[in-house]
């Protein structure tokens, strides 16, 4: 059984494909979850569902790029104990060729995927400062490592959230903060059914070592094994969850 001194998280995207898995994983382990996302009634559902299995879960609307309202709401958390585990998955994509790519689209993608996590970051992490304790844990991609044709800002975004992880694994470490990012390749959810059709999924199991997409609830998984004591020495990892294709060259059959 994985020891958690966390009590309390923090999950942003927490009704999209990974965050609601993050929030189930969580709450499984004993935490209290706090689900944000853009839609109320969907925080609050997921919630109910989550106490209706005996789990403690609350929702809050919460749009990541407005940093009055970060800062609004992780005030009210501070009041009811603060975040000691802090999940920033919301994030959005689109993709176009770079020389194509819309400007408007440009800035929309970083402002929610990396200023966005930066503001949650930031607030949250004043809080684990002043505890002297907790983990942050980002939600990357191998876009951020890689480049995949046609994912532009997105690619960029996901570079910079690796990079804003291990600044703050870098100067939070003293004080008992940890920050790892999870990078994984596809997952079968509604961000990856949206922008991939057969052809692309065809691609991709091609050239995945494990013939198949992860499973959200794979990713959940090391989400609560960086949230639990177990994690504790681990700080500004980027942690691949990608089957193995980011060590693979060609693949033969
Ligand atoms: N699905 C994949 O294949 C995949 C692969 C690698 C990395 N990721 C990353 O995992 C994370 C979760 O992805 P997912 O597959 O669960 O996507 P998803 O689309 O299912 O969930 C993302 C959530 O973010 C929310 N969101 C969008 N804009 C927001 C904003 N401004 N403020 C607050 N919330 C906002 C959406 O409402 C949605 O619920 C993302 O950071 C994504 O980049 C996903």
């Amino acid at each position: 059984m994985t020891n958690m001194t966390a009590k309390r998280a923090f999950i942003t995207g927490g009704t999209g494909g990974v965050g609601a898995c993050a929030a189930w994983g969580l709450a499984r382990k004993g935490l209290h979850v706090v689900i944000t996302d853009l839609d109320q009634e969907k925080c609050d559902q997921l919630a109910r569902e989550i106490q209706a299995e005996g789990h403690s879960a609350h929702g809050v609307a919460l749009d990541v790029t407005n940093r009055a309202d970060v800062e609004t709401v992780l005030a009210k958390e501070a009041e009811q104990g603060g975040v000691d585990v802090l999940v920033t998955s919301a994030a959005i994509v689109k993709p176009a060729p770079i020389l194509d790519f819309p400007v408007e689209d440009w800035e929309r993608i970083l402002n929610v995927n990396l200023t966005g996590t930066f503001h949650v970051c930031q607030v949250a992490g004043k809080q684990m400062v002043e505890k002297g304790f907790g983990r942050i844990i980002t939600m990357s991609s191998v876009n951020g490592q890689i480049a995949n044709s046609f994912r532009g800002a997105y690619s960029c975004t996901k570079g910079g959230v690796d990079m804003l992880t291990k600044l703050l694994a870098a100067e939070l470490g003293k004080h008992g903060v940890t920050a790892n990012a999870i990078a994984p390749t596809p997952i079968d959810t509604p961000m990856i059914q949206k922008v991939h059709g057969p052809k692309d999924r065809e691609v991709w199991h091609n050239q995945l070592p494990i013939k198949r997409y992860a499973q959200p609830e794979e990713v959940a998984s090391a989400v609560c094994y960086l949230a639990s004591d177990d994690a504790a020495y681990i700080n500004g990892h980027i942690l691949n969850m990608d089957g193995g294709f980011m060590a693979s060259g060609i693949l033969l059959d």
